[in-house]
């Protein structure tokens, strides 16, 4: 079927619209970003609804079994509303990308006849292409690995759009993994591990800090395994690249997320003792605390390797706080090695968390392994060690409480006078727009906290007075 082309009909031409749906991690929001600016060039800009837009792009994911089953309905509500459109006389155009695209390919338009186009996130750059062969009716399926660069051959952010986006931005350093944890779809999905190289990543950097960013979050599967060749011919590691980074005039902080802890260098470890710009927070996923799981899922490091190294972490930067992924019910997995990963987790103490009940993953190891533990067991060890992170999160929060922190002050809060930011570990804090503006990094001292953010003395302040 030969699509309509509202830009054909429009004489302003400029103005279709797509609207692009991110499910997943923060890979895939940069990936959306970017696929957006590909599209911009197309003539298309960013609308926040379903509903006047001329695409729906719906970057997804596949890391567990609901995240994937989450794509199919929303393409089943897109039908319906495409339905609509075309009584009216318009169309609306359905285009599938991320994980669940590069997994499923070819069997997504088999079950969803719907989605016109299908691609893959190491293909992204082929958007424009794909877009035009779609809506000359063909029904496209672009998953193949790319061998060329995605990033060279995506268009540049526009200062215009990065602006709208404020101040702290993801940038992509690493993509793909070479792991093989035997739980996780990723080497599948997104294939072997690739390192942007320095010079590709400096100049984003720069561009994004010319269009006002304040924060850049490095992001990769493996973003620690990262390296690349430095001018001088070195090889540099992550360390090397975020010293390299910290030198940008107009930036003022820098993450990285996530973590190996099997590539936690040296030289990383003492970026986090020497730049103060780099946050002193660190999502560094354990994922269980029995050895003998750990083995099963192929973590490559053992309970006490992991122990050590978070004391090493530490020792070069007090402050910091750790976040991690857990997950619950591994093939195999007793109720005596459970209480191992409760004991990690107690040992350890992290600010924040997120743990999921284990999911088997077609084409994964673990999915045909021995030993699959029952849901309802699943279930009560979830409770438990959420109960568990939920208390040490609290306790963090509540540390807080009295301390003067530092807060880059990124949006206008819910209520008037209030401007909200972020602490060094990522907590929102409510803050009164008297402190400064945004962009601003400023100090703040901490009230009190709630559930899952924090409330400056001066906002708590204005509160009362109202
Ligand atoms: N089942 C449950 N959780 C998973 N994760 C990855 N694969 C699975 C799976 N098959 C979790 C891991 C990982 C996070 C992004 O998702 O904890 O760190
Ligand atoms: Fe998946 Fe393990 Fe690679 Fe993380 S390190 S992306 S969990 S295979």
């Amino acid at each position: 079927m030969k699509k309509a082309d509202p830009a054909s009909d429009n004489p302003a031409a400029n103005t279709r619209k797509v609207f692009v749906k991110t499910y997943g991690c923060q890979m895939n929001v940069y990936d959306s970003q970017r696929m957006a600016d590909a599209l911009a060039r197309d003539g298309f800009v960013e609308t926040s609804t379903p509903d006047d837009a001329d695409m729906v792009l719906l970057n997804t994911c596949h890391i567990r079994e609901k995240a994937a089953e989450k794509v199919y309905s929303e393409i089943g509500r897109l039908r319906q509303l495409r339905a609509r459109r075309q009584k009216a006389g318009a169309d609306l155009m359905i285009g599938v990308a991320g994980c669940v695209a590069q997994a499923e390919g070819r069997e997504i338009v088999a079950r969803a006849p719907a989605v016109d186009f299908v691609i893959g996130p190491t293909t992204y750059h082929r958007l424009p292409d794909v877009v035009a062969r779609a809506r000359g009716g063909e029904k496209v399926v672009e998953t193949e690995f790319a061998v060329e660069d995605k990033f060279e051959h995506l268009p540049e952010q526009q200062k215009r759009q990065v602006r709208s986006r404020g101040v702290t931005a993801f940038l992509t350093v690493q993509e793909g993994c070479d792991k093989f944890c035997t739980f996780c779809v990723v080497p599948y999905t997104r294939g072997a591990e690739v390192s942007r190289p320095v010079a590709q990543i400096v100049e984003e950097a720069r561009r994004l800090v010319d269009a006002g960013v304040r924060e850049i979050t490095l992001l990769g599967q493996n973003v620690n395994a990262w390296h690349g060749e430095a001018q001088d011919g070195r090889q540099w590691g992550l360390g090397e690249l975020l010293h390299e980074l910290a030198r940008i005039d107009g930036l003022a902080r820098l993450r990285y997320t996530t973590s190996h802890p099997r590539d936690m260098d040296d030289a990383l470890i003492a970026a986090h003792r020497d730049l103060d710009m780099l946050m002193p927070y660190l999502h560094l996923p354990v994922q269980a605390g029995s050895d003998r799981v750990l083995k099963a899922m192929n973590r490559k490091h053992t309970g006490d390797d992991y122990r050590r190294l978070v004391d090493r972490i530490r020792k070069a930067r007090l402050d910091i706080a750790l976040s991690g992924d857990f997950i619950v019910g591994f093939p195999g997995e007793t109720d005596a090695d459970f209480e191992d990963t409760m004991r990690i987790v107690r040992d350890v103490s992290y600010a924040q968390a997120f743990s999921f009940k284990y999911s088997p993953r077609p084409g994964t190891p673990g999915a045909t392994m021995d030993g699959h533990v029952e849901e309802t067991v699943k279930s009560e060890r979830l409770q438990r060690l959420q109960a568990l992170l939920g208390e040490q999160q609290a306790a963090f929060m509540k540390s807080l409480e009295g301390q003067e922190i530092a807060v880059l002050l990124e949006k206008p809060g819910r209520d008037a006078g209030q401007l909200v930011g972020r602490s060094p570990w990522l907590q929102p804090v409510i803050c009164d727009e008297t402190v400064g503006k945004i962009g601003d990094s400023v100090t703040v001292r901490i009230e009190r906290a709630s559930a899952n953010s924090l409330i400056s003395s001066e906002a708590a302040n204005r509160r009362r007075a109202a």
